[in-house]
């Protein structure tokens, strides 16, 4: 297993800068970090994302045509989450590891930074996985920054968990239990479903969780998004401070959420409900409210 100190950022890649910076600061309420430009054929911004953990998120902007990114556009069909981004001790312990199962990592080295890419054709599932040796990005030493209050924004307080949609949910689980040191805590779905299965695991600093879906009908919008889009990010879920606040917030940007579903766990109520990829760059958002902390999974 590979040793991970800190699970630093989800990345998402668009075309349109102006757009998503709105949506992140204005209507996820995250505060922008940084900002810079990359001789990689990139701009990037990163985000300070509410939460003790120091989850953070990215936006990577290409500069030109010919850049990684525009291919990732077109192949993505539009804007959408290309990576996520793990910190580990050790960059030479993490390629001994892959290449143990088999898996040829890519290797890149910056400065400062010893990067151990899991390709999303070769171990990732449709997913690109950045492994870094180096200072964190958004380091969880530091105190949580202060988050300006904006009324008009969805009120996230934090990142819950990250779904992949994958053809064989087991196998994957499997081989992120020997990776990541992963670990199922739930299978579901909670409300039966003949379509879908889904696979909750405990990630090794628990800083998020992780889902993986799988179908188990041909008939299933996951088989159709598996056809469609291959393995890949399938929803990314946000707790939300106040059910209210966010409602509000989606009625002002003209954003109309979809499958909303209410319900209690031991007595204690929870709201959830979904806002098309269309509207989030890309991504297909879950909002959760829980009326307990911590009590929805
Ligand atoms: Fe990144
Ligand atoms: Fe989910």
């Amino acid at each position: 297993m590979i040793k991970i100190t800190h699970f630093d950022h989800i990345s998402t890649a668009s075309e349109n800068q102006e757009r998503e910076i709105d949506l992140f600061t204005n209507f996820f309420g995250f505060q922008i970090r940084t900002e810079w430009h990359s001789d990689e054929g990139f701009y990037g911004v990163g985000f300070n994302v509410p939460g003790k953990d120091r989850v953070g998120w990215e936006l990577l902007v290409p500069d030109n045509n010919e850049s990684f990114l525009t291919g990732f556009l077109k192949k993505n069909k539009g804007p959408g989450i290309h990576h996520v981004s793990m910190q580990i001790p050790s960059a030479e312990e993490a390629i001994h590891n892959l290449e143990s199962l088999n898996i040829q990592p890519v290797i890149t080295k910056g400065e400062g930074h010893h990067n151990v890419y899991l390709h999303p054709k070769r171990g990732g599932a449709g997913l690109l996985f950045q492994l870094f040796e180096g200072e964190a990005w958004n380091n969880p030493d530091l105190p949580e920054p202060t988050f300006k209050k904006n009324i008009n924004s969805v009120g996230i307080k934090r990142i819950h968990h990250l779904a992949q949609a994958v053809i064989d949910e087991a196998s994957v689980e499997a081989r992120y239990e020997k990776l990541f040191g992963y670990k199922s805590i739930m299978r579901g779905p909670r409300k039966t479903s003949n379509e879908f299965v889904t696979n909750v695991l405990e990630t090794q600093t628990k800083e998020i969780h992780w889902e993986l879906i799988s179908s188990i009908n041909d008939d299933s919008f996951i088989k159709k998004f598996l056809n469609e889009r291959g393995e890949g990010p399938h929803h990314v879920t946000f707790i939300v401070n106040d059910w209210k606040q966010a409602m509000r917030a989606c009625k002002n940007r003209e954003i109309e959420p979809f499958e909303f579903y209410e319900n209690t766990i031991n007595n204690s109520k929870y709201i959830e409900c979904f806002l098309h990829p269309r509207d989030m760059a890309g991504m297909l958002v879950q909002l959760v409210w829980e009326e307990k902390e911590g009590i929805w999974i």
